[in-house]
């Protein structure tokens, strides 16, 4: 795939960073920037910032950041030119066709191969559900029997995988695709006899299971007979592109229909989220057997805010509603929840009564989270109103209700709770004062379960003893980034008499001529400054936009970090006691003090560097050392009479 350049050069212009992340999460409006959850990370509170006028976002809980292009990647794990590719098709940019290139498969990275390959298999399970005589004669007339429809079968690229041990395998070594891929893609794996690949799904019917982005990561494959010994489905193992807590099957399918509707309907299985799609009710997916979890809330959240869980009657569907329930709430969704009558599933019913039964049926029982749960509640241990009991009820509510994260939202509801349990409020608030801290003390067990590394300090150096200009260098390279392209006006009064006379001087330049020389410590600041540099000597437009791209990850973060304002930083900054040059109102100002404030930690490294070597100095280094100790002391004191320091640094530590 080659995106010819004047394609690329549209696709950056055209990109907006706040319609394409939009896709992924709801952004809301503060100051000059947007604001959000973090997609990458579990948080209460919004530390993921887009900045528009810059486009560029920063995740300030995961370190992550770039353009809309490397959000991307991350996101959808897309290659660079997958990701100008899916904006490419967001905005009908037309990209011409290349040849496809022989070598393509080989070239192509590890997870492109994956990729590769099952669509490969999805291809080949289609042709033999459609073409081979087994595939006609049994998956096919499974299919008709249970009322699938052709169109159904060609929208979810259904298939038959063969009863043979290895016909898949056989195929896709014949197509020169890579063994590795077989087995790592899970749909082989070596016999334990003979080390020969042997097809995972056999004589099964099979359910692609896409991605969001609409790409196949695993299947499942239902048995059509019934085996006892076999179990009734069998999915694909978890690989580098399939794990199943992040997918939701037909999400892909559904995607538009839940935008349109507004509204995603969440069944339990493959044949229901056929059945409902089939009959006209498109915004439905699957979470396909597995509890539901926050990353399959977080994909659906995506397209709607509002969840109809669908579960049949018994006790395990019951459960698994209940438990849906709260990773939805906890999510800041709508859920509303119906259970099906008779041990019915949305398949069954729709074949029994039709889908306008169906319909009208969900229209009237469809129950709103909280008075499904208040409802089980009361049903728990019917008839017995001991006290015991009923603290045991309200303690199973309050657990609900404290993962409402709206505050009125959930005063609301705490409201109606009371009401329909006929108990004070009051009672509701101490059981969930109670259940917060135990999912407190819950999470922070898990934490250390998990023993998550802390991340590391902003600023590290506090001491004398640890002095470097890391912090110094990374507020220059801040300064530089945000405002390379500007000039400040410096005024000069005149000797005597005559006007004033303003010069105006370009940041760059400026930066250039006093950091004349000077290497930062820290090489990624020094790779930036040097970009920078480099293009103001050659007259070239410095574009962060595409230096993000075209630098490696780390750089990228730390110049999205460096773009992005926040709060946290200056807070971070006081926090640790730092000298910080007022944040850029004054643009000369912020600019000249940057520099001051760098060389005086460099004077104070200086210094700290010069006594060391007085220890072990000879007498005659000793003269030349004392010589610009003196010389760095009066430097240091100048600055710190100008800016009026005092004690950033223990002036007797520095003094002989
Ligand atoms: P039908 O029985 O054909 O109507 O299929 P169904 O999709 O309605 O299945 P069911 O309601 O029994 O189960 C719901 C979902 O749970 C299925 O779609 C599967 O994703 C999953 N599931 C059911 N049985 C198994 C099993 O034996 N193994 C695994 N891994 N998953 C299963
Ligand atoms: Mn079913």
């Amino acid at each position: 795939m080659r995106i010819p350049a004047d394609k690329v050069d549209e696709i950056y212009r055209v990109a907006d960073i706040v319609e394409i992340i939009s896709d992924y999460v709801t952004l809301k409006r503060k100051g000059a920037n947007y604001w959000a959850l973090s997609p990458f990370v579990k948080e209460k509170s919004p530390s993921f910032s887009v900045n528009p006028a810059k486009g560029i976002y920063k995740c300030f809980s995961s370190g992550k950041g770039g353009n809309a292009i490397s959000f991307l990647m991350e996101m959808e794990g897309y290659s660079y030119p997958e990701a100008l590719m899916h904006i490419a098709k967001k905005y009908n940019i037309d990209i011409p066709e290349t040849e496809a290139d022989e070598n393509y498969e080989k070239n192509k990275n590890h997870i492109e191969s994956l990729y590769i390959i099952l669509q490969f298999a999805a291809q080949f399970f289609h042709k033999q559900l459609l073409e081979s005589e087994a595939g006609k004669s049994i998956a096919l007339r499974y299919f008709k029997e249970r009322g699938i429809l052709e169109s159904t079968i060609n929208t979810f690229q259904l298939g038959y995988a063969p009863d043979s041990w290895d016909a898949l395998a056989k195929e896709a070594i014949a197509g020169q695709y890579k063994e590795e891929y077989l087995t790592e893609s899970g749909l082989c794996f070596p016999s334990e006899k003979t080390g020969n690949l042997i097809d995972r799904f056999r004589d099964r019917i099979m359910f692609p299971i896409l991605n969001a982005t609409g790409k196949i990561v695993g299947f499942g494959g239902r048995i059509m007979s019934n085996k006892e010994k076999e179990a009734k489905y069998i999915n694909s193992p978890e690989s580098p592109v399939y794990h199943k807590s992040q997918v939701l099957f037909g999400l892909y399918q559904a995607r538009n229909a839940i935008r349109e509707k507004n509204l995603c309907i969440l069944t339990e299985g493959y044949m229901d989220v056929l059945a409902l799609y089939q009959s006209g009710i498109q915004n439905v997916v699957a979470s396909s057997g597995t509890a539901l979890t926050e990353e399959q809330v977080k994909l659906m959240k995506r397209f709607t805010k509002n969840v109809l869980l669908i579960y049949d009657g018994d006790a395990p569907g019951i459960k698994a509603a209940l438990r849906g329930t709260d990773v939805l709430v906890a999510e800041g969704l709508s859920v509303k929840i119906l259970i099906l009558p008779d041990n019915h599933d949305p398949d069954s019913y729709t074949k029994a009564y039709g889908t306008e039964a169906f319909l009208k049926f969900s229209e009237k029982n469809a129950m709103d989270f909280m008075d499904f749960k208040i409802l089980q509640v009361k049903e728990f241990m019917a008839g017995d109103n001991s006290p015991r009991t009923e603290s045991e009820r309200i303690q199973q509510l309050a657990q609900t209700l404290i993962l409402i994260p709206d505050s009125i939202e959930q005063q609301m509801y705490v409201r109606q709770t009371a009401a329909k349990m006929n108990i004070p409020e009051e009672w509701l608030h101490q059981s969930m004062a109670t259940a917060k801290i135990q999912l407190q003390q819950q999470e922070v067990k898990e934490l250390r379960r998990n023993n998550q590394p802390k991340e590391a300090p902003l600023i590290e150096m506090k001491t004398f003893e640890r002095l470097d200009t890391a912090s110094q260098e990374k507020e220059l390279l801040r300064i530089l980034l945000n405002h390379h392209d500007r000039v400040f006006k410096v005024i000069t009064e005149p000797e005597e008499g005559g006007e004033p006379v303003t010069e105006e001087i370009p940041v760059t330049l400026f930066f250039i001529s006093e950091l004349d020389g000077v290497t930062f410590d820290n090489p990624l600041y020094e790779t930036i400054k040097e970009e920078i540099f480099r293009h103001y000597n050659s007259s070239t437009p410095f574009m962060i936009n595409r230096f993000i791209n075209e630098t490696d990850a780390q750089v990228s973060n730390l110049i999205s970090e460096l773009l992005t304002h926040t709060h946290s930083l200056s807070e971070n900054w006081l926090k640790y006691d730092m000298l910080t040059p007022s944040l850029d109102h004054d643009l000369q100002v912020a600019v000249q003090d940057s520099i001051l404030y760098y060389k005086y930690y460099r004077i104070l490294k200086l210094l700290q560097e010069t006594r060391e070597k007085l220890k072990t100095a000879t007498p005659e280094e000793e003269d030349e050392l004392f010589e610009s100790f003196v010389f760095l002391t009066k430097l240091k004191n100048e600055i710190e009479v100008q800016k009026e320091i005092v004690g950033a640094v223990k002036p007797d530590d520095v003094h002989l």
